[in-house]
């Protein structure tokens, strides 16, 4: 199919149209990247002027079978055309079938399920808090880490350090603790008998992809034993296949009595969960949590397609393959560019940690057709599809080199 001159002016006209009504109408709480999109095919995407863009992000680690799955797509058409929502108040099929196969996953028995990341995270919260409260020795502390992104909702900003989440909202839960990243020493002085959990991120995510290190997963260990308090993993962006590992707190040795699920778990169909050990799930009782529509069928039959396809269908095995690939290439390209101060991450998260802002390089990326994001200021994020070949991670991070070529001489 020709474009012509016309088509394009036609479309340019409809993305500028798309824009202005957007800025007129809804919230204006996201900067977004000027361009439009409507398709996607893979691990690609493709705008409103026909342009075609190798997807690095995956919708910020969501897309883990890429875009327009065929077997998604069934799954999801038929699940629709069958029965979407009932609400908690009725038993479904599917439910007990997700929370099984997760936790077969990470060893914890039970789900709760949610449709977000920071659903997930707040659920866990709730349960420690009332876990102590079983107890009958109430406990509130909660020690979070210094980098940390857990969610926006107040329970999960509240664990969030980055100040400017946090300070037009305040007050927020008074009783959190941060302790600096990966520094065992302020973990054993933070920790003590009124701590009720401890949250990490396995690998912190928007803190610029940095996984825990296994001296502070030691401290982790000797802090919940020492003080009887909970350990919370956060796994909604490192979880579910996406660094090689079904969870990274297994990569870490760690047994997290709660671990917080989202993002690649519906393929983008939105939902989360709260995994439970049986001594935590000991201690909830009916009414103590809930949310109308949680785990529904969608969600349900979505997160079983995608849980079967990296677990079962061969995508956990490609994202060891391709990760290789990506930790070749992006430490070549350290090598190449005196700005790169670090690679970090594991299978197929990974962060370039450059020397200064890394703002420039998304836009330089996206005119080479290559979608990224910046993160922690000067790192920036690659998530992407866990479906990506070697050809397209090789394409894909060969225009990733020239942009920063570029932009780096510029
Ligand atoms: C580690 C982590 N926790 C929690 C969240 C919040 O998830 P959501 O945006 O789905 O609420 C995110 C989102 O980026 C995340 O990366």
């Amino acid at each position: 199919m020709t474009t012509t001159m016309t088509d394009k002016a036609d479309q340019a006209g409809q993305a500028s149209e798309i824009i202005a009504r957007e800025s007129r109408h809804v919230l204006q709480t996201y900067k977004r990247n000027p361009i439009t999109l409507v398709r996607g095919q893979g691990v690609r995407l493709f705008d409103s002027e026909g342009r075609e863009y190798l997807d690095l992000l995956s919708g910020i680690g969501v897309a883990a079978l890429g875009h327009a799955h065929p077997g998604l797509a069934r799954a999801i058409a038929d699940q629709s055309q069958t029965l979407i929502h009932t609400s908690n108040l009725f038993y479904h099929p599917l439910q007990g079938q997700v929370a099984e196969r997760l936790s077969e996953l990470s060893g914890l028995p039970r789900a709760f399920f949610c449709n977000s990341g920071t659903e997930a995270v707040e659920a866990c919260l709730k349960f420690a808090r009332r876990y102590w409260f079983t107890k009958g020795t109430p406990r509130r502390e909660f020690i979070a880490l210094d980098e940390s992104f857990h969610g926006r909702t107040f329970g999960s900003l509240s664990i969030t350090s980055d100040p400017h989440y946090r300070d037009p909202f305040e007050p927020l839960l008074p009783s959190v603790k941060f302790v600096k990243t990966n520094d065992p020493a302020a973990l054993d002085a933070a920790v003590s008998n009124s701590t009720a959990a401890i949250i990490a991120e396995s690998v912190l995510g928007e803190g610029g992809i940095k996984p825990l290190t296994p001296a502070f997963a030691d401290a982790i260990k000797r802090a919940c034993a020492k003080s009887g308090a909970l350990f919370i993993a956060d796994e909604i962006q490192s979880g579910l296949g996406r660094t090689g590992y079904p969870f990274y707190f297994q990569a870490l040795g760690l047994q997290p009595h709660l671990v917080s699920v989202g993002k690649a778990l519906g393929g983008g169909v939105p939902v989360g969960a709260a995994l439970v050990s049986q001594e935590v799930a000991d201690t909830l009782s009916f009414g103590d949590h809930g949310t109308t529509y949680g785990g529904n069928l969608l969600a349900c039959r979505a997160a079983l397609y995608v849980l079967g396809e990296i677990f079962d269908g061969g995508v956990g095995e490609n994202v060891k393959r391709v990760g290789k690939v990506f930790e070749t290439r992006l430490k070549a390209i350290a090598a190449k560019h005196a700005f790169v101060k670090e690679v970090r991450g594991a299978g197929l998260m990974w962060g370039l940690d450059l020397k200064r802002d890394a703002g420039f390089v998304v836009p330089a990326a996206l005119e080479r057709g290559v979608i990224v994001n910046r993160t922690a200021e000067t790192v920036v994020r690659l998530l992407p599809p866990l479906v990506i070949t070697e050809a397209e991670a090789e394409d894909a991070l060969g225009r990733l080199d020239a942009a920063l070529s570029a932009a780096g001489a510029a």
